[in-house]
């Protein structure tokens, strides 16, 4: 499929992988109507709406031909073999999330950051090389200097406003472009297309950390990533009250590879916590509509504050990456980063300490809204930070907009 605008388009269905039996959801619905039915199975509810939770080690086997086969061919990823690998809660929340990335399939874990480092570990080898880009999430870089590292693996960091002349940078032993857009604590947004496109005629694989956007806003698959990673702790659980990781592949032989590694390492999310998150899904676009447009709004205000420099935010026009945000995205996280003119940590901890809605804490995506301080420069290989020594980064929850912006007007008062 070619676009307006000329980029390659992979082609997909707005829905793959919807299992035998399961209600309602059709391709072409949109997204809300998707939510509300997908990885739901009545025949297996008995009666009940949602899925029970199954919680189990043992998977007892009608007979022994059954015992000795439970593992072979794709009888592993179809069929419930023992607890390490995931209950039916599992599977009905892995089939959700691949049918809304539209993917081949999907792959759930024990949090976002072991999705990220499974994708990584499953997709690389010894003396590959990889390109990560210089905006990731921290702890993200920290498994590529500590850990592959040790294993052969060498990482290059790249400035994610490359684009197409990402290729400049492939070497004979890359294997993999990991990107992450908008990226953590700074926002830069990135070609994603141009880079898929670079990376894909040189045989090399893109995996993309798509948490702030979810698939319901950007669709990394259909923008020629092969992989795409997110935390599940956020928009998609919705409530703060667990973790978890899905990775979702575009083709069959990627989801086997990463199914097979994830289960190599016996990492996997329990059963009331997969329940939980494919709960959170159900409400997930209202959620998240609401909760985008009170950010675009609550930004909006900050930046015209004076004792503000910037808003980072793309979906705000005097963001740098706006023009990349408005024609790929849909929309966007509730998730946004203010750079204040004040270099006094007593002057921004009197503003934040006193916030009364807004309270402190470093995760994000759940109903209720944040407020964190970052101290800059964080670590960056290519693009350094020559700003502001504290970077705040607001999330906006479920609370009415009005309260909000009375509640950080008062604080810049404080400040
Ligand atoms: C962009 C991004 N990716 C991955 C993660 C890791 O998710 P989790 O907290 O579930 O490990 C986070 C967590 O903050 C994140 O912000």
């Amino acid at each position: 499929m070619t676009r307006s605008d000329g980029l390659r388009f992979r082609r997909l269905p707005m829905v793959t992988m919807l299992a035998a039996g399961e209600t309602g959801a059709q391709a072409g619905m949109k997204h809300d109507t998707q939510l509300v039915h997908l990885g739901r199975r009545k025949a297996e509810h008995e009666g009940t709406v949602n899925l029970p939770v199954h919680r189990a080690s043992t998977i007892l086997s009608p007979d022994l031909k059954s015992y000795l086969g439970r593992f072979d061919g794709d009888r592993r990823f179809e069929t419930v073999t023992y607890g390490a690998n995931g209950t039916q809660n599992a599977r009905a929340l892995a089939s959700a999330v691949a049918a809304i990335e539209g993917g081949h399939g999907t792959v759930v874990t024990a949090s976002g950051l072991s999705a990220v480092t499974m994708a990584l570990s499953a997709l690389l080898g010894q003396g590959d090389h990889v390109l990560v880009t210089d905006s990731v999430y921290g702890p993200t870089r920290r498994f590529c200097n500590d850990l592959l590292s040790r294993y052969g693996i060498e990482t290059t960091y790249y400035d994610p406003g490359i684009g197409s002349a990402i290729d400049t940078l492939f070497r004979d032993n890359t294997r993999l472009v990991y990107l992450e857009a908008p990226g953590s604590l700074t926002f830069e947004m990135q070609d994603v297309a141009a880079i898929a496109e670079a990376a894909r005629s040189r045989g090399i694989l893109v995996a993309m950390d798509n948490t702030w956007a979810t698939p319901l806003y950007f669709k990394p698959l259909a923008h020629g990533a092969d992989v795409s990673i997110q935390a599940g702790t956020k928009y998609l659980a919705g409530h703060s009250d667990l973790v978890i990781g899905v990775i979702t592949s575009a083709s069959e032989t990627l989801h086997q590879r990463i199914a097979d590694h994830v289960m190599t390492f016996g990492d996997v999310a329990g059963p009331d916590d997969c329940y939980l998150a494919l709960r959170g899904m159900r409400t997930m676009g209202v959620r998240l509509r609401r909760q985008y447009e009170s950010a675009c709004r609550i930004a909006a205000w900050l930046a015209q504050q004076p004792a503000v420099v910037r808003v980072l935010y793309p979906p705000l026009e005097s963001d740098p990456g706006h023009a990349l945000w408005k024609r790929d995205f849909g929309g966007g996280a509730s998730l946004f980063g203010v750079a204040l003119h004040s270099t006094d940590l007593d002057a921004v901890a009197r503003m934040v300490d006193g916030l009364a809605l807004f309270q402190i804490g470093s995760s994000w995506g759940g109903f209720e809204s944040l407020v964190a301080v970052n101290r800059m420069p964080l670590p960056r290989a290519v693009i350094p930070w020559t700003e502001t020594p504290f970077l705040l980064r607001f999330h906006i929850g479920l609370e009415d907009p009005d309260d909000l912006i009375e509640d950080l007007a008062a604080g810049l008062q404080r400040l």
